[in-house]
C-alpha cells in the first residue's frame, strides 16, 4: 500500500477545503493510503513546530502534499515553521525521492500566491523530494471561460485556490478550484501508486474538447449544490 500525507495549515478552513478535496481524490486511487495532517499554532512554542506523531507519519509516506494559505505574499508563518521543523529529516536525506506537491489559498485573484507554491518548491528540492505539477491545462482564459473551469486561475507550479474575504469555506467547493484539487489528488495518488511499486500509469493528455467536458460537470455540480 502506497502511502500520501496531505499537510496543511488552515486557521479558517478555506485551505482545509481544499485539503480534503485533494484527498478526495488520492482516494480514489485503488491501494493507496491517503491521510490529511493539519499543522496548528498551538505545536509551535517560541517559533518551533514539533509534533513527533505528525514527523513519524511523514516519515513513512511514499508522497507529501504540502499547502497554507498566502499570508502576506508568501506561505502562513505556523506552516514555515513546520517547515523549518523537517530540519532533521533535510540533515538525515529522509525525505529524499519521496514525491512533494504543494497548493495555497488566498483571498484576491491573484495575492502573490505564486511566491507561495515557489517557497514550497524550493521546500521539496531542498529535500531532494520529486515535485509534481498539477497537469491540467489553464481554465477561464477565453471568452467563454468560467469560474468553474478546471484550473480556473491558471497554476501550473501547484494549485491555487481562492475565495471572496466574505465567504466561508464552502465557497471553496462552488468553483473550479474544487475540481483542480480533487483532479491533482488522484494525479498525486496515481503517480505514487506508479513511484512506489512500479504500476501502470497512463499519461492522460486531453483535448480542448475533454478541457471544456470537465469544466461543464464542475459548473453542473456547483449548481447542484445551490
Ligand atoms: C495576515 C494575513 C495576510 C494575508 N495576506 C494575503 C495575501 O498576501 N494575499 C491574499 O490574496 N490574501 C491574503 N490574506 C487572505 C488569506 O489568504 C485568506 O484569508 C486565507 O487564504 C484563508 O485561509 P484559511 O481559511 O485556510 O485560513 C491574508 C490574510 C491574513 C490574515
Amino acid at each position: 500500500m502506497a502511502t500520501v500525507a496531505v499537510v496543511y495549515h488552515s486557521p479558517n478552513g478555506h485551505t482545509r477545503a481544499l485539503a480534503e478535496h485533494i484527498a478526495q481524490g488520492a482516494k480514489s486511487v485503488p491501494d493507496v493510503d491517503v491521510h490529511l495532517v493539519e499543522i496548528r499554532g498551538d505545536q509551535v512554542s517560541e517559533g518551533r513546530w514539533s509534533d513527533a506523531a505528525t514527523m513519524e507519519l511523514l516519515k513513512r509516506s511514499d508522497t507529501i502534499v504540502f499547502g497554507a494559505p498566502t499570508y502576506m505574499g508568501s506561505l502562513s508563518a505556523v506552516f514555515k515553521a513546520f517547515l523549518e521543523g523537517a530540519f532533521y529529516p533535510f540533515l538525515g536525506q529522509e525525505w529524499k525521492d519521496k514525491l512533494a506537491g504543494g497548493f495555497t489559498h488566498s483571498a484576491s485573484q491573484n495575492g502573490d500566491k505564486l511566491f507561495s507554491l515557489q517557497q514550497l518548491a524550493v521546500f521539496a528540492a531542498q529535500m531532494n523530494m520529486q515535485w509534481i505539477s498539477v497537469g491540467d491545462s489553464a481554465g477561464n482564459n477565453w471568452t467563454g471561460g468560467t469560474i468553474y473551469d478546471v484550473n480556473r486561475l491558471g497554476s501550473w507550479l501547484g494549485v491555487m485556490g481562492q475565495t471572496n474575504v466574505d465567504e466561508g469555506p464552502d465557497a471553496v467547493s462552488a468553483h473550479g478550484d474544487m475540481v483542480t484539487a480533487e483532479r491533482y489528488g488522484t494525479r498525486l495518488a496515481e503517480l505514487t501508486a506508479r513511484w512506489a511499486h512500479g504500476q501502470e500509469y497512463r499519461i492522460r493528455r486531453h483535448t480542448a474538447e475533454d478541457f471544456r467536458e470537465i469544466s461543464a460537470h464542475s459548473a453542473a455540480a456547483a449548481a447542484a449544490r445551490g
